[in-house]
């Protein structure tokens, strides 16, 4: 059953402010309580801001993740504290060192220095029917990068994609970038929910969507 937010993220108390908690070791500088509950900053991790705003990301808890973009690991290793096997890719060796890391305290994350944009390289090694991709990849062509990457999930899996626009097109108007990209994530996805982040993060839009069937595309 979905709930309001997945089983292994709560509000908790930190210095007087509710906040969303993973149980989990600190990775940057986070707040931790005394029953090892950190604090979870929705203005440093869109997925964060999407559960802050209330989106429906059809997370229980204890799903398998492919996670594209994890660069040193802030909002994976949250995913991590939550959810089952999350294989973390992320093409920027200095970051990912970090990442290995954060991956120190978490058997069930395993990061991939590897190219989003090329999933047969690491094909051999993520499983597949996956329950669900997220995405936040700084860079053009992000909706070929979940196009590419859907053949992980499994049929009633879900994609959670934060898009950048500037990372796209630095001139034309977000909104405009935003279609354009939807349009062509229709190609492989049926579109659930979009929602601006405006509130935590500049001219970045949420999306949640399944992956078509084969005979509906
Ligand atoms: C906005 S940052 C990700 C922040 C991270 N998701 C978080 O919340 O902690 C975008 C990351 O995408 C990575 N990236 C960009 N293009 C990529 C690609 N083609 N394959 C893998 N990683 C990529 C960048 O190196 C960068 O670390």
């Amino acid at each position: 059953m979905t709930r309001d937010l997945p089983a292994g993220v709560e509000r908790r108390r930190f210095d007087g402010r509710d906040r969303l908690a993973t149980p989990g070791e600190p990775v940057y500088g986070e707040p931790q309580d005394e029953d090892g509950w950190r604090a979870w900053d929705a203005g440093r991790s869109k997925l964060g801001a999407m559960l802050e705003l209330g989106m429906d990301l059809g997370l229980a808890g204890d799903e398998s993740v492919l996670y594209l973009g994890a660069a040193s690991g802030t909002t994976v290793s949250h995913v991590a504290d939550f959810a089952g096997p999350t294989y973390a890719v992320e093409f920027a060796p200095r970051p990912t060192r970090d990442l290995l890391g954060v991956a120190a305290s978490r058997p069930n994350l395993f990061p991939l220095l590897k190219d989003a944009r090329a999933p047969e390289t690491y094909a051999h090694v993520v499983e597949s029917d996956l329950d669900c991709l997220v995405q936040d990849v700084a860079t053009r062509g992000q909706a070929t990068v979940a196009l590419r990457n859907r053949r992980f999930l499994a049929s009633d899996g879900r994609l959670i994609a934060a898009i950048k626009a500037r990372s796209e097109d630095v001139l034309s108007d977000p909104a405009d970038v935003f279609e354009g990209v939807l349009e062509e994530l229709r190609e492989g996805y049926e579109l659930i929910e979009t929602r601006r982040l405006d509130r935590f993060h500049d001219d970045h839009l949420a999306v949640v969507a399944e992956p078509r069937s084969a005979d509906a595309r």
